[in-house]
């Protein structure tokens, strides 16, 4: 049905309850209005005379009530609840007797015209203009022993008060009026799901999301994981298990779940008001609407508040098992699962999708066989249901390059890259690489071994699907560990690296990251590797000897817990998907048992003469000129000095030569810069 039409349908059948509660009322005003209210009570004196000879068993007015009170007809003729209606819906999620169905009707008059305000004020009497318990049991029951019967809907584990389908009433206001006279208002959002609307009160929305099912969506292969496992453990089962997902997508969630006819409502716990009671009220409100709506809760950082409030968790279990919602808890794979007590769960990792399975849904969205797909699906990770923005990016970034072109891959590696960049605040240095490794001067044996890396990564994901991923289980992630003295070019064959993957290049300086607060360290790292998995960026990770001091030299607790972190820090590396790289300048401040654990180490030499004579006769950019007479060879010879002296040397000798206005770079100025160089590093020229 469409919304509109069901918007229509709903209110029609509202009114056709509305209507039999209205007569009911207006009838109990008449058979109220000629008597004036104390002879409800009292009776004349020869009346109480007459009693007194001749007792009855019951107070004269209950008697009262009984005789004037032949609506019988009325209430047996309980208008039928249509099960397609969304007052059979109420019915059937909150299992409402007749009665109760009724005093959420009655509850809904002062919504619906306020001239029912001074109608029930005028029946009431002491400013009441809401309906009281009392009135309710006077209009909905045929005689006292069914009023008398009645009463049990109204205790606080009835479903009107256990769900909050009336408004609370304050215990104060309790105690002050009475039982009788406890006002029934139908909480708003009932009202508003009897219209066929959903209305959640603005103070829950700092905590609770509606999520909806987005039709574009593709369903990948992991929603059949998640149907599977929701069918077994909740829908289907005997008594229904909290089901734990690691790693899951929202979208492949809400999927699975409308298959079941469910929706879902997001309710982040790290977001509830800091107050227990409060937290604990507004939880019940949140879950009542996601069972009036018929969704499951999807409950998020149950970890940060197991950590932070553990009292919580009891009575957050216990709402969770009166209120009885399916209840999916989602957790990252990395922390150890934060259970609810009392409860059964299940934790379940859902697969994720190989690069081949994405590929397939790239496929769909760009028909130009020139475009390798897998290998975009390999290097970023994105999900399909992005797919259908991604390519409008891409449309904008063709544009912006050839307004009248085709679509290049270039266009969608811009997008997908643009995509996966996290923000990494002042965690990390995002560096967009522009050197290749063709530009970085290296011995044969260094070069081989950057290759062997950039091999492994490429073929890793290709290994891992050919069934290595279970042959190994864990430690497939691709680490590299580059050791050797400063300046000797570690960070730029990093950069080299990440420009032969065409990713940005992921700074990350270790001693910032390291932090004296137990715990925050491991905090730091988690985020910069949650971030850089999202992220296709290749995580560098320099000064790694602050964090991997040799581990013998434990020494006080600070040491212990630096321990607790490394091994943190090498579970993570090994998990990572793409490719770490950590760089020291020594190798012998590293413990012997962490540097087993990289894929690869790999030492940067200082540079012999032949490769100090390489890197002085690429570093002159072609704009510049130097004196042809110049030997390099036996410069290189004769000074020994890194990569980074000889950039520093060649940048300070074309500034000298400008500055004297000589036409090119002369050896003098080459001389003059090296001393300069060579005094600065604490050493003199020979
Ligand atoms: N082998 C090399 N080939 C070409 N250029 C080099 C080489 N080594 C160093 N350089 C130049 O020196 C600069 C600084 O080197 P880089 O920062 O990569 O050294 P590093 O080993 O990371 O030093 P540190 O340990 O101090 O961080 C590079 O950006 C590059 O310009
Ligand atoms: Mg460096």
């Amino acid at each position: 049905m469409a919304e509109s039409s069901f918007a229509q349908y709903a209110w029609k059948r509202l009114m056709h309850h509305v209507e039999r509660v209205d007569l009911l009322l207006q009838r109990h005003y008449h058979q109220r209005a000629f008597v004036v209210w104390t002879g409800d009570v009292l009776l004349a004196p020869d009346e109480i005379e007459q009693r007194i000879g001749n007792l009855s068993g019951a107070p004269a007015w209950m008697d009262f009530d009984d005789r004037a009170n032949a609506r019988e007809s009325v209430v047996d003729a309980v208008a039928t609840v249509l099960a397609d209606e969304p007052f059979g819906y109420l019915t059937t999620r909150f299992g409402l007797n007749a009665f109760e169905r009724d005093v959420i009707l009655l509850g809904l008059l002062p919504h619906m015209d306020s001239r029912y305000q001074t109608l029930l004020s005028l029946l009431q009497g002491r400013g009441q203009h809401f309906p009281t318990i009392e009135l309710a049991l006077r209009l909905f029951c045929a005689n006292w022993e069914d009023r008398q019967k009645a009463q049990s809907n109204f205790l606080p584990e009835a479903p009107l008060s256990a769900y909050q389908l009336i408004q609370p009433v304050s215990s104060a206001a309790l105690t002050r009026d009475g039982w009788g006279r406890m006002p029934l208002l139908t909480s708003l959002e009932v009202w508003h799901f009897l219209l066929g609307n959903r209305y959640q009160a603005p103070a829950l929305d700092r905590f609770c999301r509606w999520l909806s099912l987005d039709a574009n969506a593709a369903s990948t292969p992991g929603v059949a994981a998640l149907q599977s496992v929701l069918r077994r453990a909740v829908f289907e089962a005997v008594t229904p298990s909290v089901v734990t997902l690691r790693d899951a997508r929202e979208t492949d969630v809400v999927h699975a779940l409308a298959t079941f006819g469910h929706g879902a409502l997001a309710l982040d716990l790290a977001r509830l008001p800091t107050e227990d009671e409060d937290a604990l009220q507004m939880l019940r409100q949140a879950l009542r609407n996601a069972r009036l709506h018929r969704c499951a809760v999807l409950v998020k950082s149950l970890d940060e508040v197991g950590k932070a409030r553990p009292a919580l968790l009891e009575p957050l279990a216990r709402c969770l098992s009166e209120i009885h919602i399916p209840t999916i808890c989602v957790a990252d794979s990395h922390s150890p699962v934060t259970r609810l007590p009392g409860a059964a769960q299940v934790v379940f990792d859902p697969p994720a999708m190989t690069s081949v399975e994405r590929a397939r849904a790239l496929d769909r969205y760009l028909d130009d066989p020139r475009i390798d797909t897998v290998g975009l699906s390999r290097r970023f990770s994105f999900h399909p249901d992005e797919l259908a923005a991604i390519r409008q990016e891409v449309l904008f970034y063709r544009y912006q390059r050839a307004p009248d072109g085709c679509v290049e891959a270039c266009d969608w590696t811009q997008a997908l890259r643009y995509r996966a960049r996290q923000n990494f605040g002042n965690l990390a240095q995002r560096i967009e690489p522009r050197r290749t490794l063709n530009d970085l001067i290296a011995s044969p044996e260094l070069r081989q071994q950057l290759d062997e890396i950039s091999a492994a990564i490429r073929f890793r994901e290709e290994l891992l699907e050919l069934g290595f991923a279970d042959k190994v289980h864990y430690g497939t992630g691709i680490s590299a560990l580059f050791y050797g003295p400063s300046g000797t070019g570690k960070t730029m064959a990093a950069e080299a690296m990440a420009k032969g993957m065409r990713t940005d290049l992921i700074k990350v300086d270790l001693s910032s990251v390291v932090n004296k607060y137990v715990g925050e360290t491991e905090k730091n790292l988690a985020r910069i590797f949650d971030m850089a998995q999202a992220d296709a960026g290749v995580l560098f990770f320099d000064e790694a000897d602050a964090l991997f001091g040799k581990r013998s030299q434990v020494k006080d607790a600070q040491d212990r817990h630096a321990n607790i972190e490394v091994s943190y820090l090498l579970q993570r590396l090994e998990e990572f998907p793409g490719l770490v790289i950590l760089a020291t300048n020594n190798r012998g401040h590293m413990d012997e048992g962490f540097i087993r654990r990289f894929t690869f180490v790999t030492r940067f030499a200082f540079p012999d003469a032949t490769l100090r004579e390489l890197m002085w006769k690429a570093i002159w950019p072609a704009q510049i000129e130097v004196d042809e007479q110049i030997d390099f060879a036996q410069l290189a010879a004769r000074i020994e000095v890194t990569g980074a002296s000889i950039r520093n040397i060649a940048m300070l000798a074309g500034w000298l030569a400008k500055s004297e206005r000589a036409p090119r770079v002369m050896m003098r100025h080459i001389e003059q810069a090296c001393a300069r160089e060579l005094a600065k590093v604490g050493r003199l020229q020979i």
